[in-house]
């Protein structure tokens, strides 16, 4: 069985409380169950991660890489949060592991502050899911298995 591995990066370990207008009211660990379910019915193993910090995002993408690299697994869901606005070493990250990455986010980013509007992420990704809320988690789990 493949791994998906879902990445969340800055600020969403607040989700439930942050911006519940913008992001919604579950928490990250509703968000987490979704993504069980999702994995469950897709037949890919869930590992579900969140970080604050850039560089830890850095090392799991190349953790991922290895994975990928062993044939063990399916590809990667992040949401970088905004990261996905300023970084470079995530792009670089990605393109330097061959992985299959979806980018994902939560709200619809190009309604927003126009400073969202660019993405260091979307370059080196698939597939880009934003504006489902938190079902989009769901969704880019489905969009993982028909890439298979
Ligand atoms: C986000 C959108 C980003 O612009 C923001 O910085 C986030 C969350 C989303 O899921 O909608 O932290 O990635």
């Amino acid at each position: 069985m493949k791994t998906a591995l879902i990445l969340n990066g800055p600020n969403l370990n607040l989700l439930g409380t942050r911006e519940p207008a913008v992001y919604g009211s579950q928490t990250l660990a509703d968000v987490e169950k979704l993504c069980e379910r999702a994995c469950t019915a897709n037949g890919f193993a869930l590992d579900f991660r969140q970080t604050n910090h850039e560089g830890t995002l850095v090392d799991w993408l190349h953790e991922a890489g290895k994975l990928h690299a062993k044939g063990k697994l399916a590809g990667v869901i992040l949401n970088a949060g905004a990261y996905t606005h300023t970084s470079v070493a995530l792009h670089d990250a990605i393109k330097g592991t061959g992985i299959t990455l979806i980018e994902l986010h939560i709200s619809n980013v190009h309604a927003r502050e126009e400073f969202r509007h660019h993405s260091y992420i979307s370059p080196a990704a698939k597939a880009v899911m934003a504006g489902f809320g938190v079902n989009g988690y769901a969704l880019a789990v489905a969009g993982l298995a028909g890439m298979q």
